[in-house]
């Protein structure tokens, strides 16, 4: 079993002198304005939920965007701030965008483009000249700040996501000595979809920049070998993943991402979430008879949102049985209000749920209460203890995190996961109850299963998937990732015997 311990003795072992960089749009902790006061976030991202604990366990520094009000008070003269604030084990290097770099990169680019492009969810890109050309601004002053930060130091770079595309190549054209490598955390659609990509041949150029380049699911690392294959002049290998490009090879290869479980459950099970779990209680009014169903999600067109609550409103129509029993607690992080889609279904999904509350609801009860703000990571876990079932209904997603936590909170081996088969953690949870998003009907039905199903299914599927979070956790993510990087296969054995030396 990999532990955070084991990650560490890897890195000791075969990264030793190497300094560790890693990069990505979002930062890990946003300080941020509250009255005159300045408070430290977590923001809602799977990404920072998996690479922080490697971050804890490394060292090293991590680079990206400043986004908080408060970001540049708490920042030395360098943009360095260390994190995480109450512990510090890593440095934090914030860079600042303009709100005009921030509108083309990240909003118009990344989000309006990039996004629903890889999502494949039937939004339309916005492909825009300028948004581009900041993209591509915005890629070199992040390169610029990781060179500054390796210096001539022998470095490891671990850039994260579609927002850093052209960073590899960058990198390696100041600098060939420096190990680069990227994470994908999204789908990589076929090459159909990428055709209409004004600027593809320029992305893969960028991504090919990197030595190793890692997405979730094989099919992920297929769709983007046949991109590269259809698109630029390469060498390409289906068979051993693998993509040659100027005499330079990037391998490819499919890691799923995960969470800390050891530490996750440790934390859910601490007095903290249970005293959380009864401040939930007194604000929910829930009585014993009352089941709990939640959701958590961002905001976002991708995560199927108003496809659940339709469900909801199906399974009250045709069960009446849970009509004044249960209620669907949604927690709703606002996302991305500069592109033009969320705010669309922001505003829907408020009347949905307006709806659905006006129609059900009684003086007594509300059968959907939507949360629309960010809540801690205790007062998440505490949900997750709380729930009958927890529905995640993402119409396409890259692995989905809050799947894995929900399973991890689980110590008392209840609760129902219902799941979209078009999530990659469908392909290791099939002991959820899995379902097609876009059908409400069926939505409906498992709702209802999971509210009838026996106690000791419960225990036995959820006991499967625990012991799959466990096992799959993401010091094993990150230890995969570095062996293939490193061209070591190391046994599984190898890496226990490291981590009880430790
Ligand atoms: O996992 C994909 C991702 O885009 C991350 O890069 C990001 O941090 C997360 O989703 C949340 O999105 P954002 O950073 O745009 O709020």
């Amino acid at each position: 079993m990999w532990t955070r311990e084991a990650l560490h003795e890897l890195i000791q072992q075969r990264l030793q002198g190497y300094q560790f960089i890693v990069a990505s749009n979002r930062e890990p902790y946003i300080h941020r304005f509250v009255g005159s006061r300045i408070e430290c976030m977590e923001p809602a991202s799977g990404m920072v939920a998996a690479l922080d604990p490697i971050m804890r366990a490394c060292g090293g520094v991590w680079v990206a965007h400043g986004s908080g009000d408060g970001d540049r008070e708490t920042v030395d003269q360098y943009g360095h701030v260390r994190v995480p604030p109450c512990n510090p084990q890593y440095m934090l290097r914030r860079l600042w965008l303009s709100k005009e770099e921030e509108q083309g990169y990240y909003y118009g680019l990344s989000n309006g483009c990039l996004w629903p492009l890889c999502h494949v969810s039937f939004t339309r890109p916005v492909f825009e000249e300028q948004h581009w050309e900041t993209y591509r601004q915005v890629n070199k002053k992040f390169a610029a700040a990781i060179l500054e930060e390796a210096g001539d130091n022998p470095t490891f770079v671990f850039l994260q996501d579609y927002h850093l595309a052209l960073v590899p190549r960058m990198l390696k054209d100041s600098n060939a000595n420096l190990i680069v490598a990227q994470f994908w955390h999204i789908p990589w659609p076929n090459p159909e979809i990428f055709r209409a990509f004004p600027w593809l041949k320029e992305l893969l150029e960028g991504l090919l920049g990197n030595d190793l380049l890692g997405f979730h699911l094989r099919h992920d690392c297929q769709n983007f070998i046949e991109t590269v294959d259809r698109s630029i002049e390469a060498r390409t290998d289906h068979v051993g993943f693998e993509a040659t490009r100027r005499g330079k090879t990037t391998l490819v290869r499919p890691f799923p991402i995960s969470i800390d479980f050891n530490q996750h459950g440790a934390t859910a099970q601490g007095e903290g979430v249970e005293r959380e779990t009864r401040v939930w209680r007194r604000r929910l009014d829930l009585k014993d008879d009352h089941l709990l169903g939640i959701g958590i999600d961002r905001i976002d067109y991708t995560k199927g949102i108003p496809e659940r609550l339709r469900a909801i409103d199906r399974l009250l129509e045709q069960y009446p049985e849970y009509r004044q029993r249960l209620i669907f607690v949604q927690i709703g992080v606002p996302s991305r209000l500069g592109v033009a889609a969320y705010r669309g279904l922001d505003q829907e999904l408020d009347a949905l749920v307006a709806h659905i509350n006006r129609k059900w609801g009684t003086r007594a009860w509300r059968p959907v209460v939507f949360v629309k703000h960010h809540c801690s990571e205790i007062q998440m876990m505490a949900l997750h203890r709380l729930a009958r079932f927890c529905f995640v209904s993402s119409l396409h997603d890259g692995m989905n995190l809050v799947a894995k936590e929900f399973v991890a909170s689980r110590d008392d081996e209840d609760g129902v996961l219902i799941l979209s088969q078009f999530t990659g953690a469908a392909q290791e949870l099939g002991d959820a109850l899995l379902v097609n998003p876009f059908a409400i009907g069926p939505g409906a039905h498992a709702m209802r299963q999971a509210l009838t199903m026996p106690r000791e299914e419960r225990r036995r599927r959820m006991q499967k998937m625990r012991s799959t979070v466990a096992g799959s956790n993401v010091y094993r993510w990150a230890g995969k990732f570095l062996s293939a990087l490193l061209k070591f296969d190391f046994a599984e054995s190898v890496v226990s015997a490291a981590a009880s030396a430790w």
